[in-house]
């Protein structure tokens, strides 16, 4: 795990990486922002919190700790791997055959993929008790760092219609709306009637992206 951003004064700390350990806690707060929309295919709650732990992918976050509590976290997808995992096997494996191939319908629903040069958000969700305090905002100026490390063009993401708060902050920070899908059969299942995809563009990092890191791209 990468410590970054530890000038920041008061507040939580800003770092990549989920830190061993605090997956339950990742799971907790993911399903709080999204279990309205997660409910129908991974639910019920237990279920989707126990699923969303186990198949975390550490390394596709940065995460706000306050006292070395997870306070927030920005997930994204990147080189083919997103925070959260679990493929169409693991669905299986957790909730059965019967059960499950509805299940894989639904999340086919909501399953996004970055183009070449693109990464993508994979969710963000901060603690309740520490909103409207800038985190956020915090957790996405580390998302474009990284974004600028590994040598991406943009970022791409998307934001419900319900949800004008989550757009407003990525609107001060730069995203731009592309294009509106608008779902209404989806309003009763899933809690939204549109999604709206946005983006914005990426500086390339002093140096550029190192060996070690992967590609911004799709594979
Ligand atoms: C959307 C979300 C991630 C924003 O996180 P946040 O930490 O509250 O974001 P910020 O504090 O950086 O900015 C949000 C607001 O706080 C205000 N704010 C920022 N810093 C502040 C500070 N130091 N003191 C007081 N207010 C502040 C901002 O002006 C902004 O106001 P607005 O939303 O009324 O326009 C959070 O609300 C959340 O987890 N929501 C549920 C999950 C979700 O919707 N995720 C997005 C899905 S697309």
């Amino acid at each position: 795990m990468e410590a970054v951003d530890e000038a920041a004064g008061a507040g939580p700390v800003i770092r990549r990486g989920v830190p061993a350990g605090a997956e339950d806690r990742v799971a907790q707060l993911y399903w709080e922002a999204f279990g309205r929309k997660l409910g129908p295919a991974l639910g019920p709650p237990d279920r989707g919190r126990a699923f969303l732990a186990a198949h975390l992918h550490r390394d596709r976050a940065v995460v706000a700790l306050d006292a070395g509590r997870v306070v927030g976290v920005a997930g994204y997808h990147l080189a083919g791997r997103a925070l959260t995992g679990g493929d169409a096997a693991a669905v299986l494996a957790a909730y059965g055959v019967l059960r499950g191939l509805p299940r894989l319908a639904l999340l086919s629903l909501l399953e996004r993929r970055p183009a070449d040069g693109q990464l993508l958000m994979d969710g963000i969700a901060v603690d309740p008790d520490w909103r409207g305090r800038g985190v956020g905002g915090r957790l996405l100026t580390e998302i474009a760092r990284v974004a600028a490390a590994h040598d991406c063009r943009e970022i791409r993401l998307d934001v419900v219609d319900t949800n004008p708060r989550a757009r407003r902050l990525y609107e001060r920070h730069g995203f731009v709306a592309l294009s509106t899908e608008h779902t209404p059969y989806l309003r009763r299942l899933l809690g939204f009637g549109a999604v709206t995809t946005m983006r914005r563009g990426v500086g390339r990092s002093p140096g550029g992206r190192s060996g070690d890191r992967p590609e911004c791209r799709y594979r």
